[in-house]
């Protein structure tokens, strides 16, 4: 098996990367992407060739290999909500436009495709839970640039399911709710707002600098851990019965406010020698997201998954619990050795 990844050096896709090479010693991965620094270590593998293409700028670069391939995982996007506000038309030309001429790419050579959707295209939804065919996407106002993210992940989900049913595309799309772990994003950046909210807290921490809780922080998200995360895209992988289907891939046990997520972390940074220091001096304040966003935000309030699909078709359960998960996370970011 030929597996297409391209995105393959970022979060998801080092560690999917990983997974493979130690589970399939003879499948062949094809890993694309602008940067090979969180990859460094798989670089080395035979069964791993890396190639630095930009698909936005390059496109034409990329053709080849997806002629070669069995599977294609389409995992480069822009997926942090300050770019969504302050470069609305950069996410737009990746997570849109480049991936666009992926799945178009992927009908014309009749391949597979793994689509990474996300939580973020059920928006402002005020399901208890969201169910994939059930709930709706709900988004505000164009001036409301946030949404650019939500839009795009929308449509191609949508242009997807359309190809599926008029060319017969097999593609499976999974919608990933807050994934968290080692290589989420650079905490060592220090500015505010570059990366999700983990990392933010955890570079606030390291950088000395105040944690901001975005209008209250009473907003819930389901943090999953990136290990149960991988476990259900391998089991996606690895199935032929996984056609045409829509899967959230969250963990409904680990719903946690943004202010409890903010107290837990400061909590545990005092485990931590490097961090132990600023924990201790550094305060949890309020902001608005006006002035730590712009005016062009817009927040999602609560966002649980519904993840009966992924039982009734993976029989995937997420089994890594909110605080095992940041302590995990901590680990590898400050046990390290930097
Ligand atoms: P990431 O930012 O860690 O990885 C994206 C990778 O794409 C990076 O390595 C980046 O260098 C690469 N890239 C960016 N521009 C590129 C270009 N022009 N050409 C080639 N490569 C380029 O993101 P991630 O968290 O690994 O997310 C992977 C996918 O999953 C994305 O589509 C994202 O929207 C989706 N997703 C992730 C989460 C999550 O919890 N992490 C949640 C929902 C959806
Ligand atoms: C994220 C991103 O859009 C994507 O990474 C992804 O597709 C998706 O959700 C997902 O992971 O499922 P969101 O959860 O809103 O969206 O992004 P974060 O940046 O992690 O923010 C979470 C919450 O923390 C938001 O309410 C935000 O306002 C708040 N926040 C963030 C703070 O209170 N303080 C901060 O310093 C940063």
């Amino acid at each position: 098996m030929n597996v297409l990844i391209i995105g393959a050096g970022g979060f998801i896709g080092s560690h999917l990367s990983e997974e493979i090479l130690k589970k399939h010693k003879d499948w062949q991965i094809t890993a694309i992407d602008i940067s090979s620094s969180k990859i460094k270590h798989l670089l080395p593998e035979k069964k791993f060739d890396f190639l630095e293409i930009d698909i936005v700028t390059n496109f034409n670069s990329l053709k080849d290999h997806i002629k070669r391939c069995d599977v294609i995982f389409p995992l480069a996007a822009i997926a942090s909500p300050l770019v969504y506000v302050q470069d609305p038309l950069k996410v737009f030309e990746l997570d849109f436009e480049a991936n666009l001429k992926i799945v178009k790419s992927a009908v014309k050579y009749d391949k597979r495709v793994i689509f990474p959707s996300t939580s973020e295209v059920y928006g402002m939804c005020n399901d208890d839970e969201f169910e994939e065919d059930s709930s709706n996407c709900v988004t505000g106002p164009i001036c409301k640039q946030r949404w650019i993210y939500s839009c795009s992940k929308q449509m191609l989900d949508r242009v997807i399911f359309a190809y599926g049913v008029r060319s017969g595309l097999r593609y499976t799309l999974f919608r990933p709710f807050n994934w968290i772990g080692p290589r989420l994003d650079d905490i060592y950046n220090e500015n505010n707002g570059s990366s999700r909210v983990v990392s933010q807290f955890l570079s606030n921490i390291f950088h000395r600098k105040n944690i901001n809780l975005v209008d209250g922080g009473a907003q819930v998200r389901c943090f999953t851990y990136i290990s149960d995360g991988i476990d259900a895209l391998m089991k996606i992988l690895e199935s032929n019965n996984v056609d045409k289907q829509i899967i959230n891939i969250g963990n409904p046990n680990n719903k946690c406010s943004i202010k409890e997520l903010a107290e837990k972390i400061v909590v545990f940074a005092k485990k931590y020698d490097k961090l132990k220091d600023s924990a201790e001096k550094i305060s949890i304040i309020h902001t608005s997201s006006a002035d730590y966003y712009g005016k062009s935000y817009q927040d999602v309030e609560a966002r649980v998954p519904s993840i009966k699909n992924a039982r009734a078709l993976l029989g995937w359960n997420p089994i890594v619990d909110m605080d095992t998960l940041l302590l995990k996370t901590m680990d590898f970011y400050f046990k390290s050795a930097l």
